[in-house]
């Protein structure tokens, strides 16, 4: 199977022949259709999912999600079945600083959801990025893969980027649904099936709106770490004086 993304191919133990299909003949032509705007977004306006960006600390974590995910998601995620050593090269070779790796945590700071957007190497193309994503089975069905595809969208939009390209197995139905929603064109081969977005040039409001929800992430992400901090302390003192306890029983 071939793929464009360079980390992906990384992930081989054996060097393997591809074809860049980010070539300009896949860029759009001309300017008009950049213009056409995405189908609105439907949000529940309650919910604020706390999507922020990760860096360079958060690579272990990213590769403890990886593994969590078991072999049919891993196949769904990367086009084969990634082993756990294929997961740690792939995550070793992530580069923060030129793509933008997104994560949703849970209350116990773990990762339940990461995305990926990774901006194409070659300088001719670099309007263009490709997106993956992963949900642990527990936390599917709340929206959050539907959010991070809309996150992802608004940075690229953001950074410049003309075409958002999605590879996808053709059996992944809800990978496709989320890609459709967002208004991707998919075009089936067989197995597999590429999406692709046109998406619309940045606008003052996605670059404040960007940057008032990573703020928010950043926030909800500290009050986190700083709870968890806090009932750790908690529970080692609450060992403490149990201990304390049955020493005084049994004296
Ligand atoms: C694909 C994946 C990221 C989706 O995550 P998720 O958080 O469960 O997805 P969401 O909750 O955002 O659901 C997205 C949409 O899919 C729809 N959907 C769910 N099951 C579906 C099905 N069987 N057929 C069609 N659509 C379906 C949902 O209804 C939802 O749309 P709605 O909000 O309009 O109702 C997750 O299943 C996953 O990690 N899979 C393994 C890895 C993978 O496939 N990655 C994608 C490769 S790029």
């Amino acid at each position: 199977m071939s793929r464009e993304n360079p980390y992906i191919e990384d992930m081989y133990d054996l060097p393997t022949v591809h074809q860049d299909r980010m070539t300009e003949q896949t860029l759009p032509v001309g300017g008009s259709s950049l213009e056409t705007d995405l189908p609105p977004v439907k949000h529940s306006p309650d919910v604020i999912v706390p999507i922020r960006s990760l860096g360079e600390n958060h690579r272990s974590r990213i590769a403890v999600h990886l593994k969590a995910l078991d072999a049919h998601d891993r196949y769904f995620r990367f086009g084969f079945a990634a082993n756990d050593a294929q997961i740690d090269r792939y995550v070793a070779g992530l580069n923060f600083e030129r793509d933008e790796i997104f994560g949703i945590y849970n209350r116990r700071l773990q990762l339940i959801a990461t995305a990926h957007l990774a901006y194409a190497d070659d300088e001719r193309v670099n309007a263009c990025a490709e997106f993956g994503v992963s949900v642990l089975a527990h936390a599917r069905g709340r929206g959050f893969g539907k959010r991070l595809f809309e996150r992802a969208m608004m940075h690229a939009r953001n950074q410049g980027v003309r075409m958002l390209f999605l590879h996808v197995l053709s059996e992944n139905k809800v990978m496709l649904a989320i890609a459709r929603q967002a208004g991707a064109t998919v075009e089936r081969d067989g197995s597999e099936s590429e999406a692709h977005l046109v998406l619309p040039a940045s606008t003052l409001n996605t670059q404040v709106t960007e940057l008032v929800e990573e703020q928010l992430a950043q926030v909800n992400y500290r009050i986190k770490l700083q709870a968890k901090l806090f009932c750790d302390v908690l529970a080692r003192m609450q060992t403490s004086w149990r201990g304390m306890g049955s020493d005084h029983v049994s004296s």
